[in-house]
């Protein structure tokens, strides 16, 4: 059962890279799936959780970054190797050996500007489905971090990948990201969407009455299925993004109650991903006939 999924909320700071990080290790580790993590912020956050910040920078430097992967397939014309692009075996946690990471590159923005200025946007489609396709064929799980807004890029990962996960922090204006996100997703419906797997909301302190009433206005409210399973607020997510380069167990980087919801939050999403592949597959068996 193979998915790609991308991880959106057109708003930042909801937790969207540490998700990324705590589903690719979780997965890894407690499940022996192969993830495969594409780091589609310019910011290269999730890129630097996963990897040693001065090996980021020899990858960005030798130009095997996923933007360079797509200025070579969009603005040359040059299929070369996505393997090549990958580095593999990332993350400091030493039983979650199978996560590969193709990682970011700073100059994204300026790669989606020349897109838009040639006019490239079905080419970029075409690169990001061929790329999907091959990468679905050696992985469990595709996850791809994506920015915060609405930029060409993300917006075609929303279009060619399977599923998408929102994450938000249980306030007003995280709420508001998911909102905008799903009212885009109603938009030139013809072009294809994503599924959503849910809302996950994150970051959620326990002892605050503010975020326990958020998360109940959530649950009421939201027209995506919230995952039963929230995020806490806790040190060890928050440290979590800082790579450390001696490797360590699972359940040192995650212990105790946060290691248990984020296991629990996996299991979860693996339901929901087997039930939403299912019904997937059973539309294209009807669309084909
Ligand atoms: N559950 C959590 N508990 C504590 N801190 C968190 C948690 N999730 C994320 N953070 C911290 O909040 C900040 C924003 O998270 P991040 O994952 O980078 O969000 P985004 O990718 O949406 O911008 C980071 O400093 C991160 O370490
Ligand atoms: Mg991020």
């Amino acid at each position: 059962m193979r998915s790609t999924i991308t991880i959106m909320n057109a708003k930042g700071g909801v937790g969207k890279s540490t998700l990324v990080l705590t589903l690719a290790e979780t997965l890894a580790a407690c499940h022996g799936k192969r993830v495969l993590v594409i780091d589609s912020d310019a910011h290269a956050s999730i890129s630097n959780m996963l990897m040693r910040p001065d090996w980021v920078q020899a990858f960005q430097g030798q130009g095997r970054s996923i933007v360079d992967y797509l200025i070579a397939a969009v603005l040359k014309n040059e299929t070369l190797p996505w393997i090549s692009f990958l580095s593999a075996g990332v993350s400091d946690v030493d039983d979650a050996r199978t996560v590969d990471l193709m990682p970011g590159g700073g100059h994204l923005t300026l790669f989606e500007r020349e897109v838009s200025k040639a006019g490239l946007e079905t080419r970029l489609r075409q690169a990001v489905r061929t790329l999907l396709a091959e990468a679905r064929s050696a992985y469990d799980f595709v996850l791809i971090d994506s920015a915060p807004g609405l930029s060409v890029l993300t917006e075609v990962w929303l279009r060619e990948v399977d599923f998408y996960l929102s994450p938000t922090k249980p306030d007003y204006i995280s709420t508001h990201g998911l909102q905008f996100l799903g009212q885009f997703s109603q938009r030139d419906t013809a072009m294809g969407f994503a599924e959503c797997l849910g809302v996950i909301i994150s970051m959620k302190d326990r002892a605050a009455f503010e975020d326990a009433q958020y998360e109940r206005w959530l649950r009421q409210n939201s027209k995506l299925p919230c995952f039963d399973q929230v995020i806490p607020r806790a040190t060890s997510l928050q440290t979590a993004a800082h790579f450390c380069p001696r490797p360590r167990s699972y359940w040192a980087k995650y212990p105790g109650e946060t290691g248990k919801a984020l296991r629990q939050l996996a299991a979860e999403l693996l339901v929901r991903n087997s039930a939403a592949l299912t019904r997937k597959s059973y539309r294209e068996g009807r669309a084909a006939e």
